[in-house]
């Protein structure tokens, strides 16, 4: 066997060992949110946009909210646009709601009230970038395509980058179609995952490698740890005997 296929085979096992811990990770410890127990295009859309610029605690006040005024596409296609701004105050960032109101009109009218499924006619709404038309292929059609917002940037670059937290975003798009399990269903535990390892352990500031479920297959995770093994403290942790390291001294 050539040395390539030698790499691709290595990169490969990494990769499946890397999906594997995360996706068992989720199973334990994602968070019970509205928008991953329906698979209603227009739900998901609607939460995809208010995630857009907004924190998921304050999307979790207003999306109830939004979908008891306006249950269904053909509803806010319908509304006035006073009614849609009204039911957005407080979440800011208004164009986010004239956008999905025009997709909502554009949907009813040229689609038969049906959002497509696939990321590149999705694209073509107003207010779906890359991201957000991955994420409603995805997480309503179950279509195994990547979803890249920062925070899955972020987990990617640093698991397979390295260090690097600037790498080339048509190289981390790369990476996660690499990565994206084939089966949509399990695509969408894929992509739900990377976000929440991006939100609760992969953060931007401070990420929590100590409670990293997929820290020994990353090679930021692998370089602290050898940083810290290096440090004093560590040895002084890893020479005391076996049963008082939990013990204060
Ligand atoms: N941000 C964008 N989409 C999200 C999702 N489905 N779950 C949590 N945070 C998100």
């Amino acid at each position: 066997m050539g040395a390539l296929s030698w790499k691709v085979m290595v990169a490969k096992s990494i990769a499946q060992r890397f999906i594997r811990k995360l996706l068992a990770w989720y199973a334990r410890a994602a968070r019970d949110l509205p928008w991953r127990k329906t698979r209603d295009p227009y739900r998901v859309a609607v939460s995809e946009f208010m995630l857009q610029q907004t924190q998921v605690a304050r999307v979790l006040e207003f999306y109830p909210r939004f979908l008891k005024r306006f249950p269904t596409l053909e509803k806010l296609a319908r509304a006035r646009p006073k009614a849609v701004r009204e039911a957005w105050d407080g979440l800011g960032y208004y164009a986010r709601a004239s956008n999905l109101h025009a997709l909502a009109r554009q949907v009813a009218r040229r689609h038969d009230g049906t959002l497509p499924a696939t990321p590149q006619e999705l694209e073509k709404l107003p207010g779906v970038g890359p991201y957000t038309a991955g994420a409603i292929a995805s997480f309503s059609f179950e279509k195994a395509v990547p979803a890249v917002d920062t925070n899955v940037a972020r987990v990617i670059r640093r698991v397979f980058l390295g260090q690097r937290v600037t790498g080339n975003v048509q190289r981390v798009w790369r990476l996660a179609s690499m990565l994206v399990p084939k089966d949509g269903k399990r695509a969408w535990r894929f992509n739900q995952a990377l976000m929440e390892l991006g939100a609760l352990i992969c953060v931007a500031r401070k990420p929590r490698c100590g409670e990293c479920p997929v820290q020994p297959h990353c090679k930021t995770g692998r370089r602290l740890v050898k940083t810290l093994r290096r440090s004093a403290s560590w040895r002084l942790f890893e020479r005391r005997p076996r049963n008082q390291r939990n013990n204060p001294q």
